[in-house]
């Protein structure tokens, strides 16, 4: 069984004042039935990580080079070195506001995994791929495109016009990319395709965690927006715990 797994991405979001948010949700982790893994901002990596009994902690972006020249950067060795151990690959910010193509994602990956970080890649289409029926063959190839021949990796499905916006696809839709990928996985990996977890992201909420939690091929969530404060966040835990 794949493992389930709330994920919760700060994004450009948390000052040291917010460690009280990690702190409420490294407590009611405990209690869950499930992995949870708390993304802050690069400046909050080595506090967060006092909390990593309870949570996982991971960063939002690696550079694909170990170290370097390059000014501004986070190296996938440096985020292991504060404790962290995963990493957010190919966020549709990243791939629209740095022009980070899927090739750029999968070495990215790569560099996550000889690190020892588990990389989560995130895939996801446009608006207009979804409007005219696009969808799975958009993820298909992102997925061949930015995975690497690995299986310590986690992927997260997150349709590009969900996130931030409240909108989110039907429970079908859901399943249906959920179904189409884990097909894929099986089909490029085997039986550990099975155990890959498939993450959804998009305008999670505590209101409608549980439903989408109830998919078959949903493992879990990343979560944005609502995993800034614990009062949010912890009901997502929850509902993926009774999952
Ligand atoms: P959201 O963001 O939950 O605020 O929609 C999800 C994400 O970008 O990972």
């Amino acid at each position: 069984m794949p493992t389930k797994i709330a994920a919760g991405n700060w994004k450009m979001n948390g000052l040291q004042t917010d460690m009280l948010e990690l702190q409420l949700i490294s407590k009611a982790a405990e209690q869950m039935d499930c992995r949870t893994i708390i993304c802050p901002p690069t400046t909050l990596l080595g506090n967060a990580t006092k909390f990593s009994k309870e949570i996982f902690i991971g960063g939002q972006d690696c550079h694909p080079e170990p170290s370097g020249a390059y000014t501004g950067d986070i190296s996938a060795n440096m985020l292991a070195d504060t404790g962290a151990s995963y990493v957010l690959v190919g966020h549709s910010e990243r791939r629209s506001y740095h022009g980070e193509n899927s090739t750029i994602v999968r070495a990215k990956a790569e560099a996550a995994i000889a690190a020892t970080l588990k990389p989560v890649i995130c895939v996801g289409e446009n608006l207009q791929q979804r409007k005219s029926g696009d969808a799975i063959e958009t993820v298909s190839s992102q997925i061949k495109d930015s995975v690497p021949a690995n299986s310590e990796i986690i992927l997260a499905y997150e349709p590009i016009w969900a996130i931030g916006t409240g909108v989110i696809p039907s429970f079908k839709e859901i399943c249906q990319m959920h179904d189409a990928i884990r097909a894929l996985l099986i089909k490029n990996y085997g039986s550990i395709g099975q155990k890959i977890s498939i993450l959804y992201g998009g305008s999670v909420k505590p209101s409608n965690a549980a439903e989408i939690f109830s998919a078959t091929n949903v493992n879990g969530a990343l979560v944005g927006g609502a995993s800034l404060k614990s009062t949010d966040f912890i009901p997502i835990m929850r509902a993926l715990s009774k999952s």
